[in-house]
């Protein structure tokens, strides 16, 4: 019997249409001998649907007159099985739309990346494709991920994280931190969006002022870092797991601005948007140099430096890491990991000989590995702790002693 796996992708994220040309792109290049697909969008406002056209990138125009001819979804458990369930159940219908085996979320940024979805995955024991809820999440926490790669000696941009209560009660105070610890040009970030989003330069006092107020329209957290003016980026993404994982080949994306734009991500290689299921163009790739001109050391050490920070995460799947080079002083830092990379970086390993379908293939395996062995831990532990109740909270027996 065919795998009947689902497809994630959409969401409440700014990166919600490019996912949902990463999965469209992905279900094309999928073995439709090994799994019965069924792709399940989730909209701005996290609702699930499914239907005829919701793997159909060109139903997408139109989103309002796509969900009136499709199926609102939620998951349940049913007869041991992870069942999608109609919402709106009209008369003759059975309430079971379908079912699913395995997951594969395919969304981008927060809300959805950040070990939102895969929780609520987890929670109906279904196995999914990709990193697990806690690397999920340190991953799109661009503070809490500079901190775990510090702590384990991986080389990062030292940044300081400011909160949105610090900055209604002392933006001058902040100020003050920033010129005193980094000095201009410095970098402000939100700490948990990605594509560029929210993310401005600041040479003198009152950029830096106007690139805090912008970025805290995104976020809650601000992060701020010297920016390298001479820098080279460099992209490469990792697949495996915790027991064994390989470097790809490496990129190396070239920014029409002063910082890679959204723009340049996805919109100036504007004809790479299009969807080809041979999957020609990827999606992206706006303007990319691969390989990446670098050399011979500096390919492996940022290949040796991506394979630890996988590991240090715990990740699982398919991951990019990016790098930004410092060619004053050719120094290399990690910048920021991917954990559902767009494109779930296909062009990096197609550049190694790999197949599409085999790339995903190796994804799912990876899951159901990692699923085999949850599955293998003992999670329950057999107590009387509850007896001590059974004449409720008012009796002195329950009282937990700590
Ligand atoms: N410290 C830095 N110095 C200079 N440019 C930077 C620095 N950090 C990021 N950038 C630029 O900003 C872009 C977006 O920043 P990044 O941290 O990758 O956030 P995002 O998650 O939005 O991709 C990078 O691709 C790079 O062009
Ligand atoms: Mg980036």
């Amino acid at each position: 019997m065919k795998i009947k796996l689902g497809v994630f992708f959409g969401g409440k994220s700014v990166e919600h249409e490019v996912s949902i040309i990463t999965a469209i792109q992905a279900i094309e290049n999928m073995d439709k001998e090994k799994y019965d697909i069924i792709p399940i969008y989730i909209t701005k406002d996290n609702k699930m649907y499914c239907g005829e056209q919701i793997g159909d990138i060109k139903c997408y125009k139109n989103i309002d007159e796509l969900l009136s001819s499709s199926t609102q979804v939620t998951l349940a458990q049913k007869d041991n099985k992870v069942c999608l369930i109609r919402c709106d159940k009209k008369m003759f219908e059975n309430i079971v739309y379908d079912y699913i085996d395995i997951a594969f979320p395919i969304v981008h940024g927060t809300n959805v990346e950040d070990g939102t979805l895969q929780g609520f995955l987890k929670m109906f024991n279904l196995p999914y494709v990709g990193c697990d809820v806690t690397s999920s999440a340190v991953g799109m926490d661009k503070y809490i991920f500079k901190c775990l790669l510090k702590d384990n000696d991986i080389p990062i941009i030292n940044c300081k994280c400011y909160t949105a209560d610090q900055y209604n009660a002392d933006l001058n105070g902040i100020i003050k931190s920033i010129e005193e610890s980094i000095n201009y040009p410095v970098i402000v970030k939100p700490v948990n969006l990605g594509s560029s989003v929210g993310i401005k330069i600041a040479k003198d006092r009152a950029a830096l002022e106007d690139a805090i107020a912008n970025a805290f329209t995104y976020a809650k957290k601000v992060l701020v870092e010297r920016a390298v003016m001479n820098l080279k980026e460099v992209n490469c993404s990792v697949v495996g797991d915790y027991e064994e994982c390989e470097a790809s080949e490496c990129e190396e994306p070239v920014k029409t601005d002063e910082i890679l734009s959204f723009n340049d991500k996805y919109i100036s290689g504007g004809k790479k948007m299009g969807v080809k299921s041979d999957n020609e163009k990827s999606m992206n790739a706006g303007v990319l140099k691969l390989p990446a001109e670098i050399s011979p050391e500096m390919r492996a050490k940022i290949q040796d430096l991506s394979k630890r920070t996988f590991k240090v995460l715990g990740c699982t799947g398919v991951v990019r890491i990016d790098f930004i080079i410092d060619q004053d002083t050719n120094d290399v830092f990690v910048n920021e990991i991917n954990t559902i990379p767009g494109s779930l970086s296909f062009h990096l390993w197609k550049a190694t000989g790999v197949k599409y379908s085999n790339h995903l293939d190796k994804m799912i395996n990876l899951a159901l590995k990692r699923n085999r062995e949850e599955q293998n831990m003992t999670f329950s532990f057999d107590s009387n702790i509850l007896a001590g109740y059974e004449n409720g909270f008012g009796g002195t027996k329950g009282k937990l002693g700590k």
